[in-house]
């Protein structure tokens, strides 16, 4: 089973996106599933699109995308990037998974941008797997804290979305949180953006300031 993971964060350096997409190969690598799998992996950074990927990607027949949501959307990169290719698969047989994470503690927030991604899926004529709305993402930078207590509803999600790439099947699309109060996710998300402003020279209160 050819696989394409599919890593639209902008950023070049470490991102949730990528996080999330190895620990999900980890997790299909390890499975007990008896299925011979072949994986490939793409960035997709700006809006500079790199044909040259293309033959490898329509040649697959799982697609995983996992990208930020920005304002409660898709990256505009990964929209000019599903634009260009949409009338261009040659087989209908393509499944599509997404997983898609987001600074809000909801992975709820992400619906409408997994909306879009079926809607693409069906305008391209390809068969839609599953989405997975991942809330806090930015807790989950490292490998290791998705396999902590607090990245057990996402471990659990990535466990569901391996299963359903590797038998066929597709389902419910998943919006988890991490494993915290969401009062403890939103103190620790203001220090952090405190610490951050100060490492930049700025001031604390500067944070709310209408441009
Ligand atoms: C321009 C921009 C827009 C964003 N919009 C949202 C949003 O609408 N809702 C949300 O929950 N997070 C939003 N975020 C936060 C990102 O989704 C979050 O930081 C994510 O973890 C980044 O993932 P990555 O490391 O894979 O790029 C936004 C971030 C940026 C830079």
């Amino acid at each position: 089973m050819k696989i394409s993971l599919i890593n639209g964060s902008p950023k070049n350096r470490g991102s949730v996106s990528g996080t999330l997409l190895k620990t999900l190969e980890n997790i299909l690598l390890k499975t007990d599933i008896d299925k011979k799998i072949d994986i490939s992996n793409f960035k997709i950074s700006n809006s500079n699109i790199d044909r040259s990927q293309y033959d490898t990607i329509s040649d697959s027949e799982i697609l995983i995308f996992a990208f930020p949501l920005y304002i409660d959307s898709v990256p505009s990169h990964m929209i000019k990037w599903l634009s260009l290719f949409e009338d261009s698969f040659s087989s209908n047989d393509i499944r599509i998974f997404t997983i898609i994470n987001c600074g809000f503690y909801e992975g709820f927030q992400s619906k409408n941008a997994i909306s879009i991604m079926k809607n693409w899926t069906d305008k391209a004529n390809l068969k839609w797997g599953q989405g997975l709305g991942v809330g806090g993402g930015p807790t989950f930078f490292f490998e290791k804290t998705i396999e902590q207590n607090i990245g057990k509803n996402l471990y659990n999600g990535l466990k569901i979305l391996s299963t359903n790439i590797l038998t066929g099947n597709d389902g419910e699309n998943i919006y988890t949180t991490p494993n915290i109060p969401r009062f403890v996710y939103m103190l620790t998300s203001h220090h952090l953006w405190r610490r951050a402003i100060r490492t930049f020279g700025g001031k604390p209160k500067d944070l709310s300031k209408k441009l």
